[in-house]
C-alpha cells in the first residue's frame, strides 16, 4: 500500500501539518510506504495553461512538482490538507491541484469527454482536511468543497472530508481532544478502506 500525504500550508509545525500527519499515523504503523510532501518545499510554479501536456501527459515546468508526479501515479491513498485562506484553499494547494492538469486527457473532438490518468488504473481513495481560524463553518468558505471537487475529478473516491474549525496558532489544534478523536475515526476509516481496496485490487 502506498500513501501520499500533501501539506498545503507553509507552516511546517502548523495545524495542517499536525492533522495530516495524524491521519498518516495508522498507515505508518501498518508499514505502508508513505511519502509526505510539504508543498512549500517545491518552489511551485503556477500552471500557465500552455497545453504542452495535452499530447504527452507531462508538464513542461521544471520545479519540485516533477518529483511528485511519480508519487501521485503510484499512491493508492492520498491524504491532503489545506488551511483556509480567504474562504478557500491556500494558494499552495490550488497551485498543486492546477499542476495536476497534465494528468487529464480530453477527447480530440469533444472536450466534454475527458478522464484523469489516475482513474485508469486501480481505484484510489482520499482523505481531505480543511482548517480555519474562526468558529463558524461559514468562515471555512469553499475550502472543503473545492478540494473535494478537484480531487474527485482527478479520480479519487473521497472517504472523508473533515472541516476543522477554530484553530489559529501553529499546532493549536493538537489541544482539541474532540477534533482529534473525530479525525482519528476518519483516519481509521481511511486505513480500513485502503486495506479493503488492496485486497480487492490484488484478487
Ligand atoms: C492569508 C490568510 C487568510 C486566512 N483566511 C482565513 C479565512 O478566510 N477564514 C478563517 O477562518 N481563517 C483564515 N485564516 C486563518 C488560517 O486558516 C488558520 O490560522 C489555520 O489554522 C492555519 O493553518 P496552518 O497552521 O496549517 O497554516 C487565514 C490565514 C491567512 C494567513
Amino acid at each position: 500500500m502506498k500513501v501520499l500525504a500533501i501539506i498545503g500550508s507553509a507552516r511546517k509545525k502548523g495545524n495542517t501539518s499536525a492533522l495530516v500527519n495524524r491521519v498518516l499515523a495508522p498507515f505508518l504503523e501498518a508499514g505502508a510506504i508513505c511519502d509526505t510532501v510539504y508543498l512549500s518545499d517545491l518552489n511551485l510554479m503556477p500552471c500557465t495553461g500552455c497545453e504542452a501536456c495535452a499530447d504527452t501527459n507531462k508538464c513542461v515546468k521544471k520545479d519540485g512538482m516533477q518529483d511528485v508526479y511519480p508519487l501521485l501515479r503510484e499512491a493508492d491513498v492520498l491524504i491532503a490538507g489545506s488551511p483556509t485562506y480567504f474562504y478557500n484553499m491556500s494558494g499552495l494547494m490550488k497551485m498543486f491541484i492546477d499542476r495536476c492538469y497534465c494528468l487529464t486527457s480530453y477527447d480530440r473532438e469533444d472536450r466534454s469527454a475527458w478522464i484523469s490518468e489516475l482513474e485508469s488504473g486501480p481505484s484510489r481513495i482520499a482523505g481531505l482536511i480543511s482548517i480555519c481560524e474562526q468558529e463558524s463553518e461559514a468562515d471555512l468558505g469553499f475550502t472543503a468543497d473545492a478540494m473535494a471537487a478537484a480531487f474527485g475529478s482527478l479520480g479519487y473516491r473521497i472517504v472523508f472530508n473533515r472541516k476543522v474549525l477554530h484553530a489559529f496558532k501553529p499546532g493549536e489544534v493538537l489541544e482539541k481532544d474532540t477534533t482529534l478523536e473525530d479525525l482519528d475515526r476518519g483516519a481509521a476509516q481511511l486505513y480500513r478502506t485502503a486495506r479493503l481496496l488492496k485486497e480487492k485490487n490484488t484478487n
